[in-house]
């Protein structure tokens, strides 16, 4: 009996899976286990005896019994053990790999200046960039033969002889969006169009693509006085500095009278530029009352609804507040060029939550 039992712990202590353990059980405790055929035996014994080995095998049944069950929840517990480990997850690790590209500071400049926008009630307006010449000359009141046509050095799209459809151009200004929004919503609007534009031109200051942001607001009574508090207000806000002064220089554009380009007061100091001090004037765009002739091109009625608009460089501007010192770069796609201009990918300029940083 000794010998049994010991066969069968050690048996039962080595089983490695559940099937091994029933195999084990049918051997052992089974109705044709070794166990059943010794308790067998005793029908052959004398009452003496099976008093002293029926007790000891029924003890040794439930030793063996026990030992089976003990086992099986010890392989359960194993087993579950195991799964959970292979399903552990660590609930702390951020739930996407970190971004490793960066924003190109066109896009954050873009971004920033329609937050400021967006704040004094302008929406963003869209127009596509090859344009017909109607929206980006004729309507703007530059008409065929205007010599302000030949200072754009416009992109004129290639024409088969015979083709009777209206001549297109990659679009020189933003200026054209102006008209387009006009025609959609009509007076009164406020609206801000930034934007790709295009002109065959190329040195340290000049790309045949750049990038330029268009504003208009068009009502019943607004002037040169909004347009100078909207450009000082929006100044302000993208410079990040307490206070600027702008400098309104009479010029002239074909779409607005009268016409003014502004300066804005700055200094450089060892090629840091400080905006709002200093003894020198940087010129940021070109801005005036929009022509008559421009609002009816839209069909707003210039005896009803008067307004500004203006034309901002968005390269130049970008160049300005983040110290890049060529615009050619903006286009090169040099990957250590954008890693040291770029911006945080996560980050959405914000006037509440901070334009640049
Ligand atoms: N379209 C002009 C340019 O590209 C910029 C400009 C000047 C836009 C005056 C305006 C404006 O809306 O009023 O040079």
């Amino acid at each position: 009996m000794d010998d049994l039992r010991q066969k069968y712990l050690s048996a039962i202590a080595e089983a490695a899976d559940e099937e091994a353990l029933e195999a084990i059980r049918l051997a052992a405790v089974g109705k044709k286990g070794e166990v059943a055929l010794k308790m067998r035996e005793l029908g052959r014994m004398t009452p003496e005896e099976r008093r002293q080995v029926g007790p000891k095998l029924n003890a040794l049944k439930d030793e063996i019994n026990a030992a089976l069950a003990a086992k099986k929840a010890a392989l359960a517990d194993a087993a579950l053990d195991e799964r959970l480990r292979g399903e552990w997850l660590d609930v702390t690790l951020p739930a996407r790999p970190r971004p490793r590209g960066s924003v190109h500071p066109i896009s954050q400049v873009t971004e920033e200046v329609a937050a400021i926008f967006a704040d004094m009630g302008f929406a963003v307006a869209e127009g596509p960039q090859i344009e017909t010449d109607w929206y980006n000359f004729d309507a703007l009141n530059i008409p065929p033969h205007h010599p302000a046509r030949q200072e754009f050095d416009t992109f004129y799209m290639h024409r088969d002889a015979g083709d009777e459809r209206p001549p297109h151009v990659l679009r020189t200004h933003t200026s054209p969006v102006q008209i387009r929004a006009m025609e959609q919503t009509g007076a009164p609007i406020r609206v801000i169009a930034p934007g790709r534009v295009y002109r065959s031109d190329y040195d340290q200051t000049h790309t045949p693509m750049f990038h330029q942001v268009e504003g208009l607001a068009i009502d019943r009574d607004i002037s040169m006085a909004n347009l100078k508090w909207v450009l000082e207000e929006f100044c302000r806000a993208f410079f990040e500095v307490e206070s600027v002064e702008l400098r309104f220089r009479a010029s002239h554009f074909p779409f607005t009278e009268p016409s003014a380009e502004v300066d804005l007061r700055c200094s450089w100091q060892g090629g840091q530029l400080k905006v709002g001090e200093g003894d020198d004037w940087m010129e940021i765009l070109g801005s005036g009352m929009v022509h008559p002739k421009v609002l009816q091109a839209a069909g707003v009625d210039p005896d009803a609804w008067q307004g500004f608009a203006f034309g901002l460089g968005i390269d130049r501007i970008a160049m300005l507040k983040y110290g890049i010192p060529d615009l050619r770069a903006f286009f090169d796609s040099d990957l250590r060029w954008l890693r040291h201009y770029g911006f945080g990918a996560l980050r959405v300029p914000s006037l509440h939550g901070g334009l640049s940083g």
